[in-house]
């Protein structure tokens, strides 16, 4: 693997899968094959899953580890021929090749500003790093995508389902923040590449882009939507159409034990409890959210894997 900034840098899918749920059995296996080799991680924004769970992926491949907050450093310039006499210092021309100097694989995590569309898909804090960067780049979650999550995902579902092809169902709810589509969109593509019943369901005006949903159903009616689920995958984002905005806070949109049913819930996390899902869901048996974090390392772990081997 070259790089992994988009869901699409898979090859083999379901050898991916195979191989991680294979290092989740045995995490040091390949504990030699990242010997000498840095992974530096930026931060552009929080995390707590992504910056643990991939540190210690890297570790388990005997990688060593710099993070770096960039909110700590100099102000990135991305914007190519600017004059630089206000906020920003440094260019990202200079910046990803010196940290490439420091590092043979470099993670970023950078957030939409969900102000300017255009701006957020052009993914230019992303696509920059591909540019400038002499190393591969994995995505920890950008404007538009969060491939690491959707990988994770894709493994929960293999490890926990009975079924060849189970009715999966990406459920919207509410939250009192704007947030990204980007877990959303990078769920739907994962899902779409692998043997499951995929719907969506959200109030009118939460479409998510169509050259992601495609030809997956949407149902507005989620009690219609979630009949007979056997994941059930909540998740908040802001509207793509009206373009960052909130426009429902609808709490009959929460996940309830109730509409659960049988179904495994599932959420990114973090998560508010009582806006987004009620207790009894996070706290009762059906809840795999905990597991499914814990395969956060194990999606990363393939993934350097893959880049490593290829280096
Ligand atoms: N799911 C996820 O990416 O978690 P963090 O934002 O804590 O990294």
């Amino acid at each position: 693997m070259k790089k992994y900034t988009n869901i699409k840098d898979i090859g083999n899918l379901k050898e991916t899968i195979k191989e991680a749920i294979l290092l989740k059995a045995n995490p040091f296996q390949f504990s030699d094959l990242g010997k000498n080799k840095t992974l530096v991680m930026l931060f552009f924004n929080s995390s707590l899953r992504t910056r643990l769970s991939t540190e210690k992926a890297a570790k388990n491949l005997g990688m060593d580890v710099v993070i770096l907050n960039v909110n700590d450093a100099w102000n990135l310039e991305f914007e190519d021929g600017t004059v630089m006499n206000a906020n920003t210092s440094e260019h990202i021309k200079e910046a990803a090749q010196v940290i490439s100097q420091y590092a043979d694989v470099i993670a970023v995590r950078a957030f939409p500003g969900l102000l300017d569309k255009q701006k957020d898909e052009s993914e230019f804090v992303i696509n920059s790093f591909i540019k400038y960067a002499t190393v591969p780049i994995v995505n920890m979650e950008s404007a538009t995508a969060h491939p690491l999550q959707a990988l994770t995902d894709a493994i929960t579902i293999s490890e926990l389902t009975k079924k060849v092809k189970p009715k999966v169902v990406l459920s919207w709810a509410p939250h009192p923040k704007a947030l990204p589509q980007a877990v959303a969109n990078s769920f739907v593509g994962m899902m779409q590449n692998m043997d499951v019943n995929l719907i969506i369901t959200h109030p009118e005006g939460y479409e998510l882009r169509q050259e992601i949903t495609k030809n997956t159903p949407i149902n507005y009616n989620q009690e219609d939507a979630l009949k007979d689920a056997d994941f059930i995958y909540v998740k908040n984002w802001s509207s793509y159409s009206d373009y960052g905005k909130i426009l429902s806070q609808d709490k009959n949109w929460m996940m309830t034990k109730a509409k659960l049913g049988q179904a495994k819930f599932m959420h990114c996390l973090p998560v508010r409890r009582n806006v987004v899902v009620e207790d009894a869901v996070l706290d009762g048996d059906n809840s795999v959210v905990i597991k499914q974090a814990n395969n956060r390392t194990f999606a990363a772990q393939i993934v350097l894997k893959q880049i490593l081997e290829d280096l």
